[in-house]
């Protein structure tokens, strides 16, 4: 009896699968269909309106068969307000959004399902918008921390972005809006970025940054992805037939839209040829864009073929079925509670506690009668700034209003600015002009210290300090900020230090007089509120650094070998794969802090790596497990780092590289079993000779760490 229920069952099961797969071929042959039979209605000129752009997010659409234009819009941290040509806001008041936290802090998160409700909640919010491109999210890797987009970025780590990408992918498109992941590729300096020539050797290009990239589009199905500024080798990325045809269109199978960067387009004949299918830009006349007028010229030459114009068109067609002329897509939704909660949910996983060594941290409101407030980072508000990065926001909570709703009437706060954070960039910008201390302001700040119990000073950079566009010219905290903390730790001993900014800054010195450090980011609506939990114990500080802080510049690779940001617009990589940790940990440089590091306000106890087995073939995934107790009196959440080390390599390999990570909640006194897996074909070296991912036997370590430097347990395995 009980074989023929599982024979029907087994039945069942097979009709339904085959079912949904018959449907969903019939589906796509359906979309093919009609795909190819608009193409066959569409007269040239129709073809060619839908390859530019006619305003500054969108491209025309072609009325007479009823195709609506596209519409994108920008950016990492939220819905843009709507702008008139030329960039100036439309001024409306019906185009407010969240503001999400900035791209590094939700790296700091190192939470996957954070970057998941990230992109869900800005897909609902640009369905409601009705935009259905979101230039959206943005993840080069952090090659040198100068940068000015390092904020609007993720990490150092090909494999952390690559994990947070495809989150942030799969909620954005869920909601029928295409993502576009950018910029495609090696777009890691704003210095000459419209200029210059990225020389990098292919196994950097695709063991580095490439793979977010390949994630992205391989296993989220990205829809439309932003070709960068910048060239790749000589051939600018909006025109490079290796890029966007050889890699992209043939080896991933892309089948969305290659979108310019704004103004990024160079040619007509050989970006169409080469792998372009859209170009978009603002201002000028839009009718003498490269693939306007010029384009129609070449088709009719002969210079560009129909076919190619052709598999642009259903390109565009085919996302636009999947967005604006979706059917029954689902409603979008603008500035919700729910919205405001993944807000506050990545802005309170952001957050590093970086030192703590009075424990200060969490604040004992208990016998604390009065506080200092000081720095203009305390007040100053985020959401705006950074060209395609900026967002009107609903709302704002800033570090003092959220402490004054978390401290209420219990405890005074005393206010003071402690240093002006206003910075105009000039042409010739040297970045000391803005880094002298305001005497009367940090006299202010220091009385204000004197009379509380307390101090917390807010410093840090801020959105125009750190911007697309520049690159800062060094490390130092900017607006006399050093001098600032110094007098105020000279006057109060329970002084805490609180750093807000998207990139390394220096803090040596902040590290070696403060006590009690905490890193926060451009943090989003709801930031004054999470980093008030936090500093009060509601929420334990779970954040882990997404990029490496050196001691000194000259200690990152970048710099060390003189390799930023190029001479005579040629930038060569020099240090190859040896970005960020890798080059500190394999030239063995300490760091100031070091990726993935972070502290909790309770402790952490690891027992011994065990894997599933000792010797793995190259099909098989090695599954590691190691159990974790928090021996605190606090629940917290530990992100378990699984690095991988190939002893005896044939080729050079970084000392380590992040091959899988877990962030687990583990109740106070509790022991989390905690198991992560790595496919043996992720542990391939890309060989520059035979150009193929080579997977090498022998021994292999995997280091399982609280950090890159901090390993607990160790384990080896084979390959065979
Ligand atoms: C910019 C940026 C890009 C942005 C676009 C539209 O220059 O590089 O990230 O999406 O223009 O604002």
């Amino acid at each position: 009896m009980k074989i023929k229920i599982f024979a029907s069952l087994t039945i069942v099961a097979f009709m339904l699968t085959f079912t949904k797969a018959h449907a969903q071929t019939q589906s796509s042959q359906a979309l093919e269909a009609k795909i190819s039979g608009i193409i066959k209605k569409l007269t040239l000129e129709e073809k060619i309106s839908m390859l530019h752009a006619n305003s500054i997010f969108g491209t025309a659409g072609v009325p007479r068969l009823g195709i609506p234009g596209l519409m994108t819009d920008d950016g990492p941290l939220g819905v843009r307000e709507d702008l008139k040509e030329g960039w100036a806001s439309a001024n409306l008041t019906t185009d407010s959004a969240t503001f999400f936290p900035n791209g590094s802090a939700l790296a700091a998160t190192w939470n996957p399902g954070l970057a998941y409700r990230y992109g869900h909640d800005m897909g609902e919010e640009a369905r409601w918008r009705k935009k259905w491109i979101m230039l959206v999210p943005a993840f080069n890797i952090a090659r040198t921390p100068l940068c000015g987009r390092t904020y609007e970025y993720y990490s150092e780590d090909p494999f952390l972005n690559s994990r947070l990408a495809v989150q942030a992918v799969n909620g954005i498109q869920g909601q029928g809006i295409a993502a576009c992941v950018k910029h495609f590729a090696a777009n890691n300096q704003e210095v000459e970025r419209g200029r210059v020539s990225v020389e990098l050797d292919e196994r950097t290009l695709r063991e580095i940054y490439l793979p977010a990239f390949k994630a992205a589009v391989t296993e989220a199905n990205a829809w439309t992805i932003m070709s960068a500024y910048n060239k790749i080798r000589g051939v600018y990325c909006s025109e490079n037939p290796y890029l966007l045809n050889t890699i992209l269109k043939d080896e991933w199978k892309f089948k969305g839209i290659v979108i310019s960067d704004w103004g990024g387009t160079h040619s007509t004949v050989n970006a169409a040829n080469n792998g372009l299918d859209l170009e978009m830009g603002s201002g000028g006349n839009y009718s003498k864009y490269f693939f306007a007028q010029p384009l129609l010229d070449s088709v009719k030459a002969g210079k560009v073929s129909m076919a190619v114009i052709d598999e642009k068109i259903h390109r565009i067609l085919w996302v636009m079925y999947h967005t604006v002329m979706a059917t029954n897509p689902p409603a979008g939704k603008i500035n919700t509670p729910e919205h405001s909660k993944t807000a506050y949910d990545i802005a309170a996983e952001s957050i590093v506690l970086l030192k703590n060594e009075q424990h200060l941290l969490p604040l004992n409101t208990g016998n604390l009668k009065s506080v200092a407030i000081i720095g203009d980072n305390a007040t100053e508000m985020f959401h705006l700034g950074g060209f395609g990065a900026g967002v009107k926001a609903r709302y704002e909570v800033t570090a003092l209003a959220g402490l004054q709703n978390r401290l209420g009437k219990a405890v005074a706060i005393n206010y003071a600015q402690g240093y002006s954070g206003v910075y105009k960039p000039q042409r010739r910008d040297t970045s000391n002009k803005y880094n002298k201390p305001d005497t009367a302001l940090i006299a202010q700040a220091v009385a204000a210290a004197k009379k509380s119990d307390m101090a917390i000073v807010f410093v840090g950079g801020n959105r125009e300090w750190e911007s697309e566009a520049r690159d800062r010219k060094d490390l130092t905290l900017p607006f006399g900020e050093q001098q600032l903390v110094d007098a105020v730790t000279a006057v109060n001993a329970n002084t805490i230090v609180v750093v807000v900014a998207g990139a390394p800054y220096d803090l040596g010195k902040i590290k070696k007089n403060n006590s009690t450090v905490v890193w926060s980011w451009y943090n989003g609506s709801e930031n004054g509120n999470a980093l008030a939990d936090v500093l009060l114990g509601k929420v334990n500080p779970s954040g882990r650094l997404p990029f490496t802080f050196p001691n000194e510049l000259k200690d990152s690779p970048a710099h060390a070998l003189n390799a930023y940001p190029g001479t005579d617009l040629k930038v060569e990589y020099k240090e190859g794969i040896l970005v960020g940790y890798r080059w500190f940990d394999t030239k063995k440089i300490e760091p100031m802090y070091c990726f993935g590091y972070g502290l909790s306000y309770t402790n952490y106890r690891y027992a011994a790596l065990h894997t599933g087995k000792t010797s793995y073939t190259k099909a098989e995934n090695i599954t590691a497990t190691i159990k974790v107790t928090n021996t605190g009196k606090y629940a917290g959440k530990e992100t378990v780092q699984l690095y991988i080390s190939k002893p005896n390599s044939a080729v050079e390999r970084a000392d380590k590289e992040l091959k899988a990570f877990k962030k687990v909640n583990i109740p106070a006194g509790q022991t989390a079993s905690v198991t992560l897996s790595i496919p043996v074909k992720d542990l391939a070296y890309f060989d520059n000779k035979t150009n193929k991912w080579v997977v090498e036997p022998g021994k292999y370590m995997l280091l399982a760490g609280a950090s890159s430097r901090d390993i607990k347990g160790t384990a080896s395995v084979v390959v065979k």
